[in-house]
């Protein structure tokens, strides 16, 4: 009988070390690149405004621009970039943010970025994708 109860508190304390675990990393993880389970309305690029300062963008990629080309949005705003392809695999890298995704077919990659600077952010396509892979850009414009 002692035992037992011995073990089952064992057992326990291994359960909730291995669940801090997991919380800590994804804790952690909270602004690196995510994938999420896909679903067909990623590929409709859009931007949508959650509250003042909040917004999500869903960028499309394909050969050879992103979609929606240019986004206008307030400085200090917190936006949710979510990024598919649909053809090849594209980059999508901006200028002075610490932000790499890739765009891939059929899946999705999520990021969360601030801009509390206002300015320009020139967003280029890192990945090779063919002959018009150096003209695919585009702009989010924070004023
Ligand atoms: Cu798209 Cu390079």
């Amino acid at each position: 009988k002692y035992e037992r109860n011995v073990i089952i508190v064992a057992l326990l304390l291994s359960a909730l070390f291995i669940f801090s675990l997991f919380y800590a990393m994804g804790a952690r993880k909270a602004d690196v690149t995510e994938c999420l389970p896909y679903d067909k309305s990623y590929e409709t690029a859009r931007v949508n405004q959650i509250d003042k300062s909040t917004y999500q963008i869903f960028y499309v990629a394909r050969m050879w621009s992103f979609e929606p080309a240019i986004t206008y949005i307030p400085v200090g705003s917190e936006v949710d970039l979510f990024l598919t392809s649909q053809d090849v695999v594209h980059g999508f890298d901006i200028y002075n943010k610490n932000v790499n995704l890739m765009g891939v077919p059929g899946g999705v990659a999520k990021t969360t970025v601030r801009f509390d600077q206002p300015g320009v952010y020139k967003v280029v396509c890192h990945e090779f994708c063919g002959t018009g892979h150096q003209n695919m850009q585009a702009e989010i414009i924070v004023n």
